[in-house]
């Protein structure tokens, strides 16, 4: 990271999962964090786990649907710190459920936290990397972005539209010394679950099973960020099957969508995975 010596990074939805993990592992290598959460408590403890990582942490309540706060968070990185060398947008939500079930409420909330928020977060800190000459916008998305799963509709339509913001933003900002990373796990254990909102019983004890079974570490994830960061990867895709199912769908779109469509619509997934 010897592009950013000054080592400060903000982080949103830090409160919890991968954003707070993530906080830990800039800690570890003494960089300074700024924990922001809808959820002022949360954030305030991840600050409590940065200083005693080795790491300076401060926390700001921020709600990433409410672009006013957002511009407010640029605004602490700037006041607390001069600037700051990375954004990371993280914070999310999930929202599973059959397509005619799941209410516009619903489609709405998860628009604004999971790509109203992204948009925001690059709003607010682009400016802001384009007068210091250099910055790295990191957006988390989910493997979810490339391959969509059914009952899954409005958490793979808000990472997939990351994804394609953080492709445009990429050739949008390489000559400015701007890095963009899509960061596009498959399933780890979180508290994601607690927030979740779904239409039916059988959805969410699909997802918690998927959780339940997960093999990666929000740590692991969070090592994998830091390392794409460092090489200014594009996409940072580090599972073994977030890599499998990237492969199939880029190189046989069809035959994904079939194998998606048997495994799903013969029940197979979730006799696989113990729902009922
Ligand atoms: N856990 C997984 O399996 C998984 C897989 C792929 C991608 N992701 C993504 O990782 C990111 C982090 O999720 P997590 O798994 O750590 O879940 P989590 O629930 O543990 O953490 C999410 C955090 O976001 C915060 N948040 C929610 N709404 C907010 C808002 N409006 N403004 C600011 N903060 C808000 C929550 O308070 C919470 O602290 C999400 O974008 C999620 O989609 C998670």
């Amino acid at each position: 990271m010897k592009k950013f010596p000054k080592k400060r990074v903000v982080i949103t939805g830090a409160g919890s999962g991968l954003g707070r993990a993530l906080a830990i592992e800039f800690a570890k290598k003494e960089w300074k964090v700024l924990v922001s959460d809808v959820n002022l408590d949360g954030a305030k403890e991840t600050v409590k786990l940065v200083n005693e990582s080795g790491g300076e942490g401060f926390a700001v309540q921020c709600d990433v649907t409410k672009w006013e706060q957002v511009q407010k968070l640029a605004d602490a990185a700037v006041s607390k710190w001069g600037g700051t060398d990375i954004i990371v947008n993280n914070a999310g939500v999930l929202n599973v459920g059959v397509m005619e079930k799941v209410k516009l409420e619903d489609w709405r909330w998860i628009i604004d936290i999971n790509l109203m928020g992204v948009i925001h977060g690059c709003k607010a800190f682009i400016p802001l990397f384009k007068k210091q000459g250099s910055g790295h916008v990191v957006n988390i998305s989910s493997a979810a972005g490339f391959c969509a799963m059914a009952e899954m509709g409005p958490y793979n339509v808000t990472k997939a539209a990351v994804i394609s913001l953080s492709e445009t933003l990429r050739p949008e900002l390489k000559y400015q010394n701007i890095g963009v990373t899509v960061v596009c796990p498959t399933f780890f254990k979180t508290n994601l679950l607690d927030q979740t909102r779904s239409t039916d019983k059988k959805s969410y004890d699909r997802m918690d099973a998927f959780f339940n079974k997960s093999m990666g570490s929000a740590e692991g994830v969070s090592r994998h960020i830091i390392k794409c960061v460092k090489k200014n990867k594009t996409y940072a895709i580090k599972q073994p099957d977030a890599k499998l199912w990237w492969s199939i769908k880029r190189h046989f779109p069809n035959f994904y969508i079939k194998l998606q469509s048997f495994v799903f619509g013969r029940g197979i997934l979730d006799k696989a995975m113990g729902v009922k």
